[in-house]
């Protein structure tokens, strides 16, 4: 179990399409948990594997508890989008861009397939914030940050500057 630096845009391992994961052995299992420890750590909603340099297609996912629900917590292994549907625009920000925000487009909702710790094959379908997390994870492994995503969509001038992190980064 370990924390690991968060690598910082740009970084080259973040713009690194990630490589699908074969077998799920002992070194992979050391990985996720290093990956949990950085990402509560660093209090986030999500993290991927590039984020701590290792260029493999893996994310963790915390959706804090609220007053109805308990923290719900998800390891994908190789996740890929069934389908996503619907738009709206969000807040986002990211641990490998600190110190920054922007207003995104998003879908509502997102069907995602992928394999869990144990290797077996899982499908979430999700909205709110665990589909942005999922969007914004996936992303990462495809070597995409949000900001790439704001460029694309001329949103660039949403990005501001802030003061505290936001409790909502991935
Ligand atoms: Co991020």
């Amino acid at each position: 179990m370990a924390v690991h630096p968060v690598r910082q845009a740009p970084d080259p391992v973040l713009s690194t399409k990630t490589k699908r994961v074969t077998k799920i052995d002992a070194k992979i299992k050391n990985l996720i948990e290093d990956m949990f420890d950085t990402m509560d750590a660093e209090h986030g909603v999500g993290l991927a594997a590039n984020q701590i340099g290792v260029p493999l297609r893996i994310a963790v996912i915390a959706i804090p508890a609220t007053e109805e629900d308990p923290e719900e917590r998800y390891v994908l292994i190789n996740p890929e989008f069934v389908k996503k549907g619907g738009e709206r625009i969000i807040g986002e920000g990211c641990l490998s861009v600190a110190g920054y925000r922007g207003m995104i487009k998003r879908s509502e909702w997102v069907k995602v397939k992928a394999l869990n710790a144990e290797g077996k094959a899982i499908r979430l379908k999700a909205e709110g914030l665990l589909a942005q997390a999922l969007e914004h994870e996936i992303d990462h492994l495809d070597g995409l940050l949000y900001v790439d995503r704001l460029k694309e969509q001329g949103a660039l001038e949403t990005l501001q500057k802030i003061e505290a992190p936001e409790p909502v980064e991935a």
